[in-house]
């Protein structure tokens, strides 16, 4: 028996599939499309394809940082409601069968899990492992470096806002600068390549910092990077008139090295310089400035298993409810798809009703 062609509205319908190849940058709007389209990969209904899960293990941190950590310290979760090691394994597995190639564990802190090490490995052991990175406070990272190294993680992005111990303890609430520190030496020492840094500069606190910190990465070939003061928590409310801007943090930069822009950004939060004709590199991550919306790739998953895919969005898919109930790959799957499909075309910050997401920072994870 032979088999009967195709029939011709079942192409059109396969041309339907592989044409939302929608160019971001433009018309974003206009092309919006009312359901999610059978994909194999994370696509959202502007063409955006997903690549980068960001995964926040646990909504504890050690610090309490002022851009970060609301007034109010809200109470950590239930450990009850936490993802265990396997159910973040398993979440990630179904994600990079849908084509994620990067992940980047965060918290909270993420040291503070006992297990990320085995977290760590579990993703390592998956069929065609994802690169693994991990955002850090850096406390802790001194015992821990070598070890998650060789389970597998990749590199890893250390957040340090001052090197001066005074301002530390303003800004983090805690006088931990040099475990800060030991923790970034450690990274290096276990191979742990780019060890990235962040600072968050605020006005009047740390904005003199700018150079000092640069000064630190580059004796240590380290990639420095600011990132502007987002409206996600922190103990007073965001303004955006008390903001140090991206520009103005690079015009401090330009007045003692040269600046040479890195082409290539791609899908990076980060617009980068090298410094002084390199090889040291700075970066600005101007997130509130020049958002680079229309260039994300990055999808997350909140410690207690909601699916985000905008930082700044309001709206949470449950992954930690299927994971519970025993649901299929396939059906996983569903549920990372539609939460990637709902996603806005742009953080919004600057719209009028824009209003930040009820969970700060320390709870989505960065
Ligand atoms: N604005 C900008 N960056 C923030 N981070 C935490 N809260 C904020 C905020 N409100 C940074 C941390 C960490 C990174 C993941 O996000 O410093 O390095």
């Amino acid at each position: 028996m032979s088999v009967a062609a195709a029939p011709a509205w079942l192409d059109e319908e396969r041309l339907d599939e592989s044409a939302p190849v929608v160019r971001v940058r433009q018309g974003l709007d206009a092309t919006r499309q009312a359901r999610p389209q059978p994909s194999a990969q994370l696509v959202d209904s502007f063409g955006r394809v997903h690549r980068d899960l960001r995964v926040s293990v646990t909504d504890r941190c050690p610090l309490r940082c002022a851009y970060c950590v609301p007034l109010d310290d809200p109470r950590p979760l239930p450990r009850r409601d936490l993802m265990t090691a396997g159910e973040i394994v398993k979440a990630v597995r179904v994600a990079v069968e849908l084509g994620v190639t990067r992940v980047r564990l965060t918290g909270g802190e993420p040291l503070q899990r006992p297990d990320l090490p085995d977290i760590v490995a579990g993703i390592a052991a998956l069929p065609s492992p994802p690169q693994i990175a991990l955002t850090t406070c850096g406390i802790g990272l001194d015992r821990l470096a070598r070890r998650l190294a060789r389970a597998g993680l990749g590199r890893v992005n250390v957040s340090l806002d001052t090197v001066d111990r005074d301002r530390f303890k303003l800004i983090t609430g805690r006088d931990r600068l040099a475990d800060a520190l030991a923790g970034i030496d450690a990274a290096c020492a276990a191979g742990l390549r780019p060890v990235k840094l962040n600072a968050v500069l605020l006005p009047g606190g740390n904005e003199d910092d700018a150079l000092s910190l640069v000064e630190f990465a580059l004796a240590r070939g380290c990639e420095l990077r600011f990132i502007e003061y987002m409206p996600l928590g922190g103990r007073r409310p965001w303004r955006r008139d008390q903001l140090v801007t991206a520009d103005a943090v690079l015009d401090r930069l330009r007045a003692r090295y040269r600046l040479t822009p890195l082409p290539g950004r791609g899908h990076s939060p980060a617009a980068r310089w090298l410094v002084d004709g390199g090889p040291g590199v700075v970066g600005v991550i101007a997130a509130v400035t020049h958002p680079f919306c229309g260039d994300c790739d990055r999808l997350r998953l909140t410690a207690d298993g909601q699916l985000r895919s905008c930082l700044f969005g309001n709206v949470e898919h449950d992954l930690l409810g299927p994971l519970r109930r025993g649901a299929d790959d396939a059906e996983l799957a569903d549920v990372l798809r539609g939460s990637v499909w709902a996603k806005p075309p742009g953080h919004g910050i600057d719209q009028p009703g824009f209003h930040p997401p009820s969970r700060p920072m320390s709870a989505i994870g960065g």
